[in-house]
């Protein structure tokens, strides 16, 4: 096995390379060809490697790849989820290199090199290993497992159209587990498992006052200001301690118990290191939790975009008419991301000032996931990195959110492992998204060891 990739090492890369070279945008209508392209990239990769029933399948919006071999009826099956399509790379200016045209370069957490380019780590890089060690056991006779990949294409716009894919073929994706590399680790020489998402709610907000933008000086003062008035709302919205003033926002929040929470803290964190690599010279958050848990087991409100009025060049003299913003709630077990959205559109309502009139829209949300850390399919994941690092991984909570996971537990009754390989330093939605070269191949190594674990141990 550690020979087949060794010696196929750089094809790994170039095939990779190739992947990252088409800019498969789910957001942006403009790239829809090349999501396209995208997808039957990983059609034609997926059939060398030996799957079977590949197949691009139709939805209402992008496809989803879908391919499978089955060894034995009597063997687990794995059902392995990855998404080929990017976040848009804007702003392309922020880019060092261009954000479609990969390049290799060395930096401080990465002394072997990283691959630059959007996607490379969310979630190409991650998803095209599971590919290669699926290629690897199947040209080493070593699959021990049955395995079906769905690799969907519209994840960073929320998994829209895979919801009614995976209740329309529940036979067909039946599995054991699901696997997903599409989380991160601690750091290189720190590995670990994440075992829960957030969940997420995500709103849009429109204040209006008067019909039309005013000249400032012939009506200010006796008007409302909806970029104001949008500003003093937000900012009620959390109290002096940081909580969500949201009315009964809290109320399905499941706090975690003093061992659970010590448990958590067993996950090395350095406040340190994570100010100075964000340039910060000093934290805030929730009274009574530390950084790590306010991004992880604590839901959160924040403002993702603002605008409204004048922002040209130089100063006009306005009041304008609207006042718009972006709003996220990350959310947590046991909240349900519609009745958040549901509290927080009354709430926002409430607290408006008769003088304007406010807009919520609804945006795509997600609900929240934990997964076991006692379960076959955990403890393969936790031996095959422990053979890989040469150290036992930690379960920790990410805060990220990746909806599909509660959907394959209610649809499909399978749990999930989220065996990801990325760093949280890796820019992923920035500009400069990279992968490491160690963690790419650090996958491929490791993937197959899980299916023989998790055969032996089921
Ligand atoms: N892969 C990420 C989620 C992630 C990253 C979870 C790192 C944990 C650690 C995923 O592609 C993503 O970006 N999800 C979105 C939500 C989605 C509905 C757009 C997110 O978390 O903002
Ligand atoms: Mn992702
Ligand atoms: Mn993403």
């Amino acid at each position: 096995m550690n020979d087949y990739i060794t010696n196929n090492k750089d094809r790994f890369l170039d095939e990779l390379l190739d992947l990252l070279r088409i800019p498969s945008v789910s957001a942006d209508s403009k790239f829809k060809d090349d999501v396209r392209k995208a997808a039957s990239f990983l059609e034609e990769k997926l059939i060398s490697a030996g799957a079977d029933n590949v197949e691009i399948c139709e939805t209402g919006g992008h496809p989803i790849v879908y391919g499978e071999k089955m060894v034995d009826p009597s063997a687990p099956t794995v059902l392995v989820y990855g998404h080929y399509d990017v976040q848009p790379a804007d702003p392309y200016e922020l880019w060092d290199s261009p954000p479609f045209e990969p390049v290799i370069k060395e930096t401080a957490l990465h002394p072997d090199g990283a691959i630059f380019a959007r996607g490379a780590c969310d979630d190409k890089g991650q998803m095209y290993m599971h590919i290669k060690a699926f290629e690897a056991m199947m040209a080493t006779n070593t699959l021990g497992c049955n395995v079906k990949f769905i690799i969907e294409g519209e994840e960073e716009v929320g998994s829209d159209n895979l919801e009614d894919f995976l209740a329309d073929n529940k036979e067909k994706l039946e599995a054991d587990i699901v696997l997903v590399s599409d989380t991160g680790i601690i750091a290189n020489d720190v590995p670990s498992i994440t075992v829960g998402l957030r969940g997420l709610s995500y709103v849009e907000v429109e204040v209006t006052g008067p019909n039309r933008d005013l000249h400032s000086g012939l009506y200010g003062g006796a008007v409302p200001n909806p970029i104001n008035i949008l500003s003093e709302m937000i900012a009620s919205l959390k109290d002096e301690n940081q909580r969500i003033n949201v009315l009964g926002f809290y109320n399905d929040v499941v706090e975690l118990t003093s061992v659970e929470r010590a448990a958590l803290a067993r996950a090395p964190f350095n406040l340190e290191e994570f100010k100075s690599s964000i340039g910060l010279s000093d934290i805030e958050g929730e009274s009574g939790y530390n950084s790590m848990e306010r991004t992880s087991i604590r839901p959160t409100l924040d403002v993702n975009g603002i605008w409204g009025g004048y922002t040209g060049e130089g100063a006009k003299t306005v009041i304008p008419s609207k006042a718009h913003a972006k709003i996220s709630m990350r959310l947590v077990p046991n909240q349900d991301p519609e009745k958040i959205t549901k509290l927080f559109e009354e709430h926002f309502k409430s607290i408006a000032p008769k003088s304007v009139s406010v807009k919520v829209t609804p945006h795509h949300g997600g609900q929240p996931a934990v997964t076991p850390t006692d379960s076959p399919a955990y403890l393969a994941a936790a031996k095959a990195m422990e053979a890989t690092f040469g150290k036992e991984p930690v379960p920790f909570r990410g805060g990220g959110s990746i909806p599909i996971v509660a959907l394959f537990e209610q649809i499909l009754g399978a749990k999930t492992v989220l065996m990801g390989f990325g760093l949280d330093s890796d820019a992923i939605h920035s500009p400069n998204e990279h992968y490491g070269l160690f963690n790419y191949y650090k996958g491929i190594e490791t993937i197959p060891l899980f299916y023989q674990n998790y055969a032996e141990m089921k």
